[in-house]
């Protein structure tokens, strides 16, 4: 029999980190002694106080059954405790729905919100599923570029009134990924002005909330701004703040009605998140801070070790204020894919090339402080002796 693939289908790119994935997968296969500074996923441990929250909640049998509908109460409640002490925003429990990791949410809200034809306005580089859940919905994404001359924030006033009219969701994402920005409350106050003029969603994603180095630089809610509520949701993770990632949880809050439509959306896609994951995800939120900070304090020993060696090295990078990336310009005569390849052929290092996350990526490409330190240093002094 011929398979045929749907359109849609055939029309998605390569999802980005598992074509690395495989990249890295075969380097190893050939015995080379890989630093892995592509994929996002964090090599440190889920804290103790939460995989035993999970042993002890995976005893209980209430929790063995469909976890159906908007999530745990308790579970709803401690977001909205968290959120209230976090960013001041007060969330009622049907402003909440749990989510299976924040991907989840964003990948299946298009199907409640974008019709065939419809636009959704997406920043570039960014996180693919903003995009490849568009192309799925036969939604169409419009690329909207985030360049350095910007501070990486959209150019809103260059959305053309055609598209405008016609677009049904925005996406925003900060602290950004891959471009390390945070955002500006000036930027916030224009975007919701746009939405309300324009009747578009406003999806913001802050998966990345909670990794920053400075308390100047603490990042906000977008929810925080009048009439945030109005107009949107907020995508939150635990992946990232509490080592996470293979768990799948997290959450989307905001707007009452947009809530309900993911919910809708889920009820006939999935069954919830499983319980006992919810249970441990309470105990994530409910217990003390520290073990954050410490996940913080050791990002940014990383971080100040692989941005001062790569500036050593006259490569062109600033000094990232939130996630746990660095976002660096290649070097001079190189696209971003001829270094990834020069780094992994020469340097056994794998990193994310700028342009595999939208067309403005070209010219950098992203390191994940995914390893230890003994590992940057070995990685900066690896990619010394690259010839450039
Ligand atoms: C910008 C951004 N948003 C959302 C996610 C999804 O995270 P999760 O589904 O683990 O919550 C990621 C994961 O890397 C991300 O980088």
């Amino acid at each position: 029999m011929k398979i045929n693939y749907s359109n849609k289908l055939i029309k998605l790119p390569p999802y980005l980190f598992i074509e690395i994935d495989k990249r890295k997968k075969a380097a190893l296969t050939k015995g080379v002694d890989i630093i892995s500074l592509g994929v996002g996923d964090p090599d440190l441990p889920t804290p103790k106080h939460i995989v035993q929250s999970m042993r002890t909640a995976l005893e209980n049998p209430e929790n063995h059954k469909y976890p159906f509908g908007f999530g745990l109460i308790k579970y709803r409640q401690a977001i909205a405790d968290w959120f209230e002490h976090r960013f001041n925003v007060k969330l009622a429990l049907d402003e909440i729905c749990a989510l299976i990791g924040s991907k989840e949410g964003i990948g299946h809200m298009h199907l409640g919100f974008v019709n065939p034809g419809d636009f959704v306005l997406v920043p570039e580089p960014g996180y693919p599923v903003y995009s490849t859940a568009t192309i799925l919905t036969d939604g169409i994404p419009y690329f909207m570029p985030l360049l350095e001359e910007n501070n990486f924030l959209p150019c809103l006033k260059d959305i053309p009134s055609a598209i405008l009219s016609k677009a049904k969701i925005i996406f925003v994402n900060y602290p950004n990924n891959p471009t390390c920005a945070i955002s500006q409350e000036n930027f916030y106050l224009e975007l919701i002005d746009l939405a309300k003029k324009n009747n578009i969603i406003v999806a913001a994603d802050a998966a990345y909330s909670e990794i920053y180095y400075q308390e100047q630089y603490k990042p906000s809610s977008f929810l925080e701004l009048p009439g945030a509520k109005d107009v949107g949701v907020e995508f939150h993770s635990l992946s990232k703040t509490y080592n996470m990632t293979g768990w799948r949880i997290g959450w989307v809050c905001g707007n009452k009605e947009i809530i309900s439509g993911i919910a809708k959306v889920k009820d006939n896609y999935d069954s919830g998140v499983f319980q006992a994951t919810q249970e441990a995800g309470i105990t994530a939120l409910n217990s003390s801070k520290q073990c954050v900070q410490d996940m913080r304090n050791i990002y940014k020993e990383r971080r100040d070790i692989l941005v001062s060696g790569l500036q050593k090295l006259k490569w062109e990078v600033k000094l990232p204020q939130a996630t746990f990336y660095v976002w660096a310009k290649v070097p001079k005569g190189y696209t971003s894919s001829q270094t990834i390849i020069k780094l992994l052929d020469e340097a056994g290092i794998i990193c994310t090339p700028g342009n595999g996350m939208g067309k403005s990526g070209e010219g950098y490409i992203r390191f994940a402080l995914t390893v230890n330190v003994e590992r940057i240093k070995e990685a900066l002094l690896r990619i010394r002796t690259i010839q450039w």
